[in-house]
């Protein structure tokens, strides 16, 4: 079956960025010029899921707006002759037909994810996270598709990472399969230390799942961090190759984590460096001020 919708859990607190994050949502603090959000509905259109649903919270209402029409504004840049603008602000209510569910209890990913259950009923669906832009140069999200549609498996993707950041992902024990940046995926642990982790492939915010996940969140208990984890429904799924059983894309593209402060900064500095209107005098300057430090 075709996949057709993406997931986009959203209903962190953003605790890491307060106090900008006190009365807006962290996935509305701007990269460059437009929200994180919209960068990761945008690599779903992209991928070709039109369906989106997002897992949301209290004080998340400005997810809603973004993504809505705001006809006072539109009236404004249209009276200035501002049509740049006003085809940009009316493009981003345009993107994909964007659905919201409220997780109500913060109780893990696994169980954000779980909350997509009656939208998505028995099809295999995307999951972006939103702390994790992937550059719009790199088609990951296609190449994970490819992959679930020509093993029928749920797919994560999966990065290489320095050892001592294990306790910050989930991490893979793998098996190579014909295609170099294809693997098999026997398990899953959620946050190891770098003692105990299986290897340095750890997850980033992509995956392909099979509708099968569902039943397995339902009876997952707690783990890492008190939480319901999305990784350990996996880790069953890998471990007993039901529904297809889990592959790993392992991506060497560019990925921009935004989620903590100085990944952050960084997102914004890669991202407006390789921006055509602004990333030639960015750079420039960017040079001159490292030179004076
Ligand atoms: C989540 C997942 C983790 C994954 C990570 C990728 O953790 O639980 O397995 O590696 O996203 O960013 P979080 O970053 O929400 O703590």
């Amino acid at each position: 079956m075709p996949i057709s919708k993406a997931v986009i859990p959203a209903a962190g607190l953003g605790t890491r960025f307060l106090p900008a994050t006190k009365a807006m949502p962290k996935e509305m603090l701007p990269v460059v010029d437009k929200p994180a959000i919209q960068y990761v509905v945008e690599e779903a259109v992209n991928a070709g899921l039109h369906d989106v649903l997002m897992i949301t919270g209290r004080n998340k209402n400005a997810l809603e707006n973004h993504f809505d029409r705001a006809t006072e504004l539109e009236a404004a840049l249209e009276a200035k002759g501002d049509q740049k603008r006003l085809q940009e602000i009316i493009r981003s209510t345009q993107l994909a037909n964007i659905h919201y569910v409220r997780q109500r209890d913060p109780l893990g990913l696994g169980h954000a994810v779980l909350r997509a259950q009656m939208h998505v009923g028995r099809e295999p669906f995307a999951v972006l996270l939103g702390d994790d832009l992937i550059d719009e140069r790199d088609s990951l999200l296609s190449q994970m598709i490819e992959v679930h549609d020509a093993r029928a498996s749920s797919v994560v993707a999966l990065m290489e990472i320095e050892p001592a950041l294990s306790h910050l992902y989930g991490i893979a024990t793998v098996e190579t399969t014909e295609h170099d940046d294809v693997v098999t995926v026997t398990g899953l642990v959620e946050k190891p230390t770098a003692d105990a982790a299986p290897s340095n492939l750890a997850v980033i915010g992509r995956y392909i799942l099979q509708p099968d996940v569902f039943p397995i969140l339902e009876s997952t208990q707690a783990g890492s961090g008190g939480e319901i984890q999305l990784t350990d429904a996996l880790n069953s799924l890998a471990g007993s190759g039901e529904a297809g059983g889990v592959y790993g894309v392992v991506f060497r593209g560019r990925r921009y984590d935004t989620g903590d402060r100085l990944d952050y900064l960084k997102a914004i500095v890669q991202v407006a460096t390789s921006r055509d209107d602004l990333g030639p005098d960015f750079t420039t300057w960017l040079r001159e001020f490292v030179a004076r430090d």
